[in-house]
């Protein structure tokens, strides 16, 4: 079974363009009921938390961003054992992409800390709703800075995803505080 999802994975790897259609999300998963595409979207952006990471300011805000500065991107990366990664400019993604490409691209994935599997379990009318509310915003924002490698040093300011203090995960219970 192991070796057989090893398989899978080195297939998607020289094989991507099939393993996305292969992967593309179904018309019969579950999708959010709404007034309309652009009320699904929105909804859905909300709840998945995409301006947490895509618009600068919005965790900030406690959410209270207008949605005109929604999805813009940011300059700040995220630096891990993958390199530095940036949460990109959807508003000008889904003015790159059309709205199959948008399906196909959250299927493909890509760096972390960006929460891939979320999407790809998104059902085809839910990814397509969430396209139509993101490039209803318009194009705006600049494009976000291209990720740098895990031996480079990044040029921007970047959050620092790696765990410090693993030994404590170690500890005895009763040495816990509280
Ligand atoms: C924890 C931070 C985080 C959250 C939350 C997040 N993203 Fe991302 N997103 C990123 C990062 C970082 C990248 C860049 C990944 C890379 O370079 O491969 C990214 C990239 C993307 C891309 C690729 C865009 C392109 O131009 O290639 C799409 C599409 C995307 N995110 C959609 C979403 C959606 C939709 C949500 C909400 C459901 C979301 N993201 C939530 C961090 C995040």
């Amino acid at each position: 079974m192991t070796s057989r999802l090893h398989l899978v994975a080195l297939s998607c790897t020289i094989l991507l363009a099939g393993c996305r259609s292969e992967a593309a999300p179904t018309s019969d998963a579950p999708a959010v009921a709404a007034a309309s595409d652009l009320e699904a979207g929105r909804y859905l952006v909300e709840v998945g938390g995409c301006n947490d990471c895509h618009a600068v300011g919005y965790v900030e805000s406690n959410g209270a961003l207008p949605d005109s500065l929604w999805l813009m991107g940011s300059p700040v990366g995220f630096r891990g054992p993958w390199g530095t990664s940036y949460a990109k400019n959807l508003r000008l993604t889904t003015h790159q992409l059309t709205e199959d490409q948008w399906v196909a691209r959250l299927q493909a994935g890509g760096l972390p800390p960006m929460p891939w599997p979320a999407v790809r379990a998104l059902s085809d009318a839910d990814a397509r709703a969430v396209y139509r509310f993101v490039r209803s915003l318009g194009p705006a924002g600049e494009l976000a800075p291209r990720p740098v490698g895990p031996d480079a040093e990044p040029a921007t300011p970047y959050f620092d995803f790696v765990p410090q203090h693993l030994d404590r995960l170690a500890a005895p219970a009763d040495s816990a505080a509280g």
